[in-house]
Formats: C-alpha cells, sequence, structure tokens
C-alpha cells in the first residue's frame, strides 16, 4: 500500500525530468516532538606542560621567545568557542621548554591521567606540551595509560605572541578531538595542524615548519576540519606496561652511527652503566664492523641493544644486514630511536630482559 507522501513522490518523478519532486510531509502527530534535552558536554582535562604553544616573544615577528610564559588557564581563554566543546579543566603539571621534559614530569603526568580516569573525574585529556619532545611524551603515556578514554597531546610551532600563531587552532583541534566519541580506544594521539597522529606513529620531522609532525611509517590516523573528526585508521590495541613504582627508568644510551664509526660510543655507554643501547644505525640498522665488535662486548656484558635507524623512515627489520640471532639484538622495527630508547626502558623496568621477549614486545603493537 504506497502512502500519500510516496504517491505525491512518485507523480513527481514520473511527471518527467522537468517536475521537481515535491516532498509533501503530511504532519505525522503520532511522533513525539523532538525533544531538545540539554546536551551533555564531555568533560576535558587539560594538563599544561609549558613549550611554545605557551611562548611569548618580545615582538609578534621576533625569532627567539620564552617557551612557557603562558599558564594553561591563559591559553584555554585566547581559544573562543573551544567551550562549547567540553566542559574544561585545566592544571598546570610543568612550564617548561620540552627539550627539557624529564622522567618526573612524565610520571606526574601519567599518575595524574590514571587517578582522574580511575576517580571517573574527566572522559577524555588535553595535554599542551613543547613539540621538540612531544612524540617521546606521547609514546611513554601511550604505553602506560591502559585507557580507552582519548589522551591529546597538542602545542604550537608558533609562540602566542607571534603574527599568525597557530596554538589557538590547534588547542581548539585538540578539544574537539577529545570530544569525540571516535577517539575513544586509540591509544594517546597527537594533533596538530588538521592532522591527528598516533603517538607510534608520529614524529617531528622539520625545525620550524607549521607542519613539521608526520608519520612516515604509519600515516596519520585522521584529520580535522571546521566540519568534523574523520578517523582513516582502524583503531589499534595499546600494550600496556606497568610504571615503576621506584619511578626510575633504567638506563638507555643512543648511538648515532655515522662513517668512519668506531666502538667508542658503545664501549662508553657500557662503562657508564647503560643498561640498554640503541643504534641510530645507518640505513636499515647498520654499524661499522668495529662498532659491531663493540656491540658484542656489550651483550655479552648483559646490555640489551636495540638497532634503530638515523633515517627516520622505513622498518628496521632482523637479519637483514646484520644476523640479529648471532649477536643476540633486537630490530626496533618501525619506532626511531628516541622510542626504542622509551620502549626498552619500559620493558627492562617491567623485568623483561631476554632479547627474544624484548624483540616479540617491539613487533607486538604494529
Ligand atoms: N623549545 C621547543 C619545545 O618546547 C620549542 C618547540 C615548540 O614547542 O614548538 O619543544
Amino acid at each position: 500500500m504506497i502512502s500519500r507522501r510516496g504517491l505525491a513522490l512518485l507523480v513527481a518523478i514520473m511527471g518527467g525530468a522537468s517536475v521537481m519532486p515535491v516532498f509533501s510531509y503530511a504532519k505525522d502527530t503520532s511522533v513525539a516532538p523532538v525533544s531538545h534535552k540539554q546536551v551533555t558536554l564531555p568533560r576535558v582535562l587539560v594538563l599544561a606542560t609549558g613549550g611554545t604553544i605557551s611562548g611569548k616573544a618580545d615582538t609578534r615577528s621576533a625569532i627567539g621567545y620564552d617557551a612557557g610564559a603562558v599558564t594553561g588557564a591563559q591559553l584555554i581563554a585566547g581559544v573562543p568557542g573551544v567551550e562549547k566543546l567540553a566542559v574544561l579543566q585545566v592544571e598546570q603539571i610543568s612550564n617548561i621548554a620540552s627539550q627539557n621534559m624529564n622522567n618526573q614530569v612524565w610520571f606526574k603526568l601519567a599518575e595524574r591521567i590514571r587517578r582522574a580516569f580511575a576517580n571517573n573525574e574527566a572522559d577524555a585529556v588535553v595535554i599542551t606540551h613543547g613539540t621538540d619532545t612531544m612524540e617521546e611524551t606521547a609514546f611513554f603515556l601511550d604505553a602506560v595509560i591502559g585507557d580507552a578514554r582519548p589522551v591529546i597531546l597538542t602545542g604550537a610551532m608558533r609562540p602566542s605572541t607571534a603574527i599568525s600563531a597557530d596554538g589557538p587552532a590547534n588547542m581548539y583541534e585538540a578539544v574537539k578531538v577529545a570530544a569525540d566519541p571516535q577517539a575513544r580506544g586509540r591509544g594517546v594521539l597527537v594533533v596538530l595542524n588538521d592532522e591527528v597522529h598516533s603517538a607510534r606513529g608520529v614524529s617531528k620531522m622539520h625545525t620550524t615548519a607549521l607542519q613539521t609532525f608526520h608519520s612516515p611509517n604509519l600515516g596519520p590516523v585522521g584529520y580535522v576540519d571546521p566540519a568534523s573528526v574523520r578517523f582513516v585508521a582502524p583503531a589499534r590495541s595499546q600494550q600496556h606496561l606497568d610504571l615503576p613504582a621506584d619511578h626510575k627508568l633504567p638506563r638507555v644510551q643512543i648511538v648515532y652511527a655515522h662513517a668512519d664509526m668506531d666502538a667508542q660510543q658503545i664501549d662508553d655507554a657500557v662503562k657508564d652503566g647503560a643498561r640498554g643501547i640503541v643504534i641510530a644505525g645507518m640505513g636499515d640498522g647498520n654499524v661499522s664492523t668495529d662498532a659491531l665488535a663493540g656491540v658484542e662486548r656489550a651483550t655479552k656484558a648483559g646490555v640489551v641493544v636495540v638497532r634503530s635507524t638515523r633515517v627516520g623512515n622505513g622498518f628496521v627489520n632482523r637479519d637483514v644486514e646484520v644476523d640479529d640471532d648471532h649477536y643476540g639484538l633486537v630490530a626496533s622495527m618501525d619506532l626511531n630511536p628516541q622510542k626504542a630508547r622509551i620502549l626498552l626502558q619500559l620493558l627492562l623496568a617491567n623485568g623483561k630482559t631476554s632479547a627474544a621477549d624484548i624483540q616479540n614486545a617491539f613487533s607486538a603493537t604494529l
């Protein structure tokens, strides 16, 4: 039985292209009017750590600036409309340039986020942070938070006083992603410059450009535009490692490989008490023959050695140009040296000491 509305539409369509279909909606009194209930905004906890997003310069185009001169609350006040996205609570965790980021701030952040989620104080967290070490903080938190609720890091490449400062837009977008239900279960994310990146994939790849963050191996997981938040990658589970109760992470040193390389840096790292060494290798994670002898000495001394690469793109795979099985080495897969260092620290702190167990962990969350 065709309804009156369907009939009107049918007649309009059959009437030929010249007749615009007229949708006649009979007033259907059986449907209750839409109740315009007050929309409940998500609660977003903003944790400010410093960085250029809260930086100030003497003039609007000054090159130098003081990172961390503006508080988180002042930051939020400079982002019109953000209050329509979420109910915001701002706390100042630190106010440092992120080249000074350290384990103490990391543990403070991790424990504050865990507490906020455990006590149901927030539905999501946004962290404002310098861009120099943002990828490291994101990766560390991604490994230890272990909660489906969004944790989003954002920052800026220009100080808040610069011409066309990028901080306010990045802050707005970070809150927008944090407030979006699609962001759940994706691990820690980095949002800047209209892009959403995973903690595992993202890296700072330009010294000054606004579009400095890229995920060379995994690509962006989503995009933000004035109309929407779009995710283009499936949510991935993140591995969860415990925070060391003593708030200490074992010493893991990064050794940068280069032409004419000897084993001095590696021998020195072992002498300095490193429990792990990450090689920022040439090409596919390579070192010279002399340096490889140093690697063998290190593994025999009980130091775990991970081969990563200085190249910044591509995967370091096992047993290609280096016989990892023979030397008992770990291949970093897609992780750059600075992230490989963090993962190795956390694995060692969680009692993983065999190269086999550590390799499994490096390969597990791909
Ligand atoms: N000093 C750098 C930092 O705090 C500036 C980079 C930035 O935040 O954009 O990471």
